[in-house]
C-alpha cells in the first residue's frame, strides 16, 4: 500500500508505519545524547503510545534503563487500512529497544476497564515484581466509570457565559472568529469524569491493594494551566476543572500512599502539538506564536526534551522550580513573563495576512502531520508498504 495522509475534518485517519518508527528513533537517539538518570527499575506508563505519554515511555527505557509496561488504546492495521499513529509508534518502539537492557512490555485496550487493570497487575507480578513510577497521560474523549458503568463523554467548551475569540484553521492559515459555548452541569461533569483524576486514583489503590506498588513510589500525571488568552476555553473551562480534580487527587495520592512512603506528583507541561491539543479550538494559534517565539529564543522544547528534563529533576536531583501547590513547573519557559507579554501584543494585530510574519503556523502544520509519521525526514512515501508491521 502507498500510504498518504487522509482527513476527516481535522482529523488524520492514516498513519505511516516508517515515519511513525522515524519519530520514535528520532526520540531515542535525544535520550541517548544525553546523560543516563539512575533510581528507576520498572514503570507503568497509561497513554503510553502517543504525546506526552510516549516521551515517558522513551525517558523510563532509555535514559533509566528501566522496565516499562505501556498501556494504550490504539487500533491495529489491516490490508487495507493503516494502523493508528501510536499502535506503530508502541511497535517501533519495542523493535528498536529489542536489544536494549530495559524490556517494553505493552497492553492495548480501555484503560479505565477493571480487565485492563487486572492484565497490568498480572504482567507486572510476572515480570516486573513491583513499579517505582506510574505515569498517568491519559487523554480521551469518553470513559466508562468500570464501577457504575456509566459512560462520560469529555467536551472543550467554556463555563459561564459563551466566549469569542481568535481561531485559526491550521491547514489554510485562515484566522476566523470562534465562539465557544458554555457548559452545561452535565458536561463539566462529564469532562471532570473523564480528564479528572478519579480513574488515576483507581489505579492507584488497585495497584496497592495488589502489592505491586514499591516503597516511596512516585506517580506523576501532567496538567495545563497556560496564558490568560487560553484561561476561558482552557483553565476557566471544562478541561481546566477536570484538571483542577486531577490535581486535587494528586494530594489524596499522596495521602492514601502515605504508608508506603508514596507520592502523587502534578506536572505542569508545555503546550505542544499532540492530537490531544490539536482539537482544542483557539490554542494551536496560541501555539504558533509560541513556537516562534520560543524557537527563537531557544528555549523550545518538544515533548522528549520537556519529559528528558522532568525525570532528570525529579531522579537526577537538577532543580526543577515548583509553585505554591507543589506542581512542577515544567512550563516555566512558556510562562515567561516578557514572553508572554509579547504575545498578547502579537495576538492583538495577528490575521490571516500576516500569520506568517507573526507565528509558525506552517511549522504547526508539519508537526501535526509528523504525529501521524508524515514528512517526515529520509523516510521514502512512494515506496509500497505493509500497513500492519512497522
Ligand atoms: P495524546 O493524545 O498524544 O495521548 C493520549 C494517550 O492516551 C495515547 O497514548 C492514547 O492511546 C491513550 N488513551 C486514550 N484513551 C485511552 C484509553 N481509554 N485507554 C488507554 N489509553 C488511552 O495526548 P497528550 O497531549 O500527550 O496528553 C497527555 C496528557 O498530557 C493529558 O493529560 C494532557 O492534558 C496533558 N498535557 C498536554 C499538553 C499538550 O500541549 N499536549 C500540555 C500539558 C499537559
Amino acid at each position: 500500500m502507498i500510504i498518504k495522509p487522509k482527513f476527516r475534518g481535522f482529523i488524520c485517519t492514516t498513519s505511516h508505519p516508517e515515519g511513525c518508527k522515524k519519530n520514535v528513533e528520532n526520540q531515542i537517539n535525544y535520550v541517548e545524547s544525553n546523560e543516563k538518570i539512575k533510581g528507576i527499575k520498572n514503570v507503568l506508563v497509561l497513554g503510553a503510545s502517543t504525546g506526552y505519554g510516549l516521551a515517558s515511555s522513551i525517558v523510563s527505557a532509555v535514559a533509566c534503563d528501566a522496565n516499562v509496561l505501556a498501556v494504550s488504546f490504539e487500533r491495529e492495521g489491516t490490508e487495507k487500512r493503516t494502523a493508528s499513529s501510536g499502535w506503530y509508534n508502541i511497535e517501533a518502539l519495542k523493535s528498536l529497544l529489542a536489544e536494549k537492557k530495559s524490556q517494553v512490555l505493552s497492553i492495548n485496550g480501555d484503560a479505565f476497564s477493571l480487565e485492563i487493570k487486572e492484565e497490568a497487575i498480572e504482567k507486572i507480578k510476572e515480570y516486573m515484581g513491583k513499579v517505582d513510577l506510574v505515569i498517568y497521560s491519559l487523554a480521551a474523549p469518553k470513559r466508562t466509570n468500570p464501577l457504575t458503568k456509566e459512560t462520560l463523554s469529555s467536551c472543550l467548551k467554556t463555563i459561564g457565559e459563551p466566549f469569542s475569540n481568535k481561531t485559526v484553521n491550521f491547514h489554510t492559515g485562515e484566522i476566523s472568529n470562534i465562539t465557544i459555548p458554555a457548559a452545561t452541569e452535565e458536561e463539566i461533569k462529564g469532562t471532570v469524569g473523564v480528564m479528572g483524576g478519579e480513574d488515576w486514583m483507581l489505579w492507584i489503590k488497585a495497584l496497592k491493594e495488589a502489592k505491586v506498588l514499591s516503597e516511596g513510589v512516585k506517580t506523576i500525571a501532567y496538567s495545563y494551566i497556560g496564558p490568560e488568552v487560553t484561561y476561558p476555553i482552557y483553565r476557566e473551562g471544562t478541561i481546566g476543572k477536570a484538571k483542577e480534580h486531577l490535581e486535587k487527587t494528586a494530594k489524596e495520592i499522596t495521602e492514601y500512599l502515605k504508608n508506603i512512603k508514596g507520592q502523587g506528583i502534578i506536572s505542569v507541561n508545555k503546550a505542544l502539538v499532540t492530537q490531544a491539543s490539536s482539537a482544542i479550538p483557539i490554542v494551536p494559534l496560541y501555539v504558533a506564536i509560541l513556537y516562534k517565539l520560543m524557537i527563537e529564543r531557544g528555549t523550545h522544547e518538544g515533548c522528549i526534551e520537556q519529559i528528558y528534563r522532568l525525570f532528570n529533576g525529579v531522579y537526577g536531583n537538577k532543580n526543577l522550580v515548583k509553585d505554591s501547590e507543589e506542581r512542577l513547573k515544567l512550563d516555566d519557559y512558556e510562562m515567561d513573563e516578557e514572553l508572554q507579554n509579547e504575545i498578547v501584543h502579537i495576538w492583538e494585530k495577528i490575521n490571516t495576512d500576516n500569520i506568517n510574519d507573526l507565528s509558525y503556523i506552517n511549522l504547526i502544520r508539519e508537526e501535526f502531520f509528523k504525529l501521524f509519521g508524515f514528512g517526515v525526514d529520509e523516510v521514502d512515501y512512494n515506496k509500497d508498504i505493509n500497513p500492519r508491521i512497522v
